[in-house]
């Protein structure tokens, strides 16, 4: 299948606010995150939007493989935007990132702190930033990988959501071109304000406010939202605690009390 890239509109978009950026789109690559990041090691510091059609290692969080398994046939965007940054502080970016994903895209759309986008109770997209050293600043490459249509899911625990499920004729260069200059924008705005002016927008989509979570590192508690930073924060039986980096599930519910009314009933 011939895919159709708006790469050209896209830079028409983005290079008045980013001078020497570039789009490029390669049939394949391992990672476009891993590219980018060889390329930044190498020298190569300018702004890019780099898009595989098809990833051969594509990584997420954690040393986890992210896989899409229709790659090649317009079933998952993947790409990366490379850029130059300075912010004063660099905590709440992937937040600023997922706002500018949802934003861009559905309304239905949720994030689950602190890199997730999520559609009802699916993953639906994956945010994977590094950073490496120029200088005395940093290139920063934030990876984004979306499903566009449902995929094979037997090798996974949940089956992941795909955007087609919102809009049903989407494709990965329509998303990518609705994306592409958010992003861009959300990035930018983020080294000028940082995260705090994003916390209502980001409390509006919040997909774990109010739930039961657990914490990797052990904490449990009610999700309460976020604080300027983009600390999660969770009230706990010590009260409330700010989470800086942890991996975060929602606590199953506990099974309901049996209803003296229906006991020894059949129904
Ligand atoms: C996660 O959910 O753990 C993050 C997934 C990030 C996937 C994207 S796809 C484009 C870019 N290249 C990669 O190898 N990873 C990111």
């Amino acid at each position: 299948m011939t895919v159709q890239w708006q790469a050209e509109a896209i830079w028409e978009a983005v290079s008045p606010l980013w001078p020497a950026f570039s789009v490029e789109i390669l049939p394949e690559i391992d990672s476009t995150n891993t590219e980018l990041m060889r390329r930044a090691r190498a020298g190569q510091h300018d702004p890019v939007l780099l898009v595989a059609e098809r990833q051969t290692a594509g990584r997420g969080r954690l040393g986890r493989d992210w896989k899409s398994d229709v790659q090649g046939e317009g079933g998952t965007l993947t790409f990366s935007l490379g850029v130059p940054l300075a912010p004063a502080d660099w905590s709440g970016l992937s937040l600023a990132v997922g706002l500018a994903v949802v934003e861009s895209l559905h309304p239905d759309l949720r994030l689950k702190w602190p890199n997730d986008v999520w559609l009802q109770q699916r993953k639906l997209a994956g945010i994977l930033i590094e950073t490496a050293s120029v200088g005395d600043t940093r290139y920063a490459v934030i990876g984004i990988g979306i499903n566009i249509a449902p995929r094979d899911a037997t090798d996974l625990r949940t089956p992941p959501a795909a955007l087609q499920e919102l809009w049903p004729e989407a494709t990965a260069p329509d998303v990518l071109a609705r994306v592409a200059l958010p992003l861009v924008q959300a990035v930018q705005q983020f080294v000028v304000q940082g995260f705090a002016p994003l916390r209502p927008a980001f409390h509006a989509r919040d997909l774990l406010y109010g739930q039961e979570v657990v914490c990797s590192d052990g904490t449990t508690g009610t999700a309460r939202g976020v604080d300027a930073s983009g600390a999660l924060l969770v009230h706990t039986d010590q009260g409330l605690i700010k989470i800086n980096s942890a991996e975060v599930s929602v606590r199953p519910a506990p099974p309901p009390s049996p209803d003296p009314g229906s006991r020894g009933r059949t129904v």
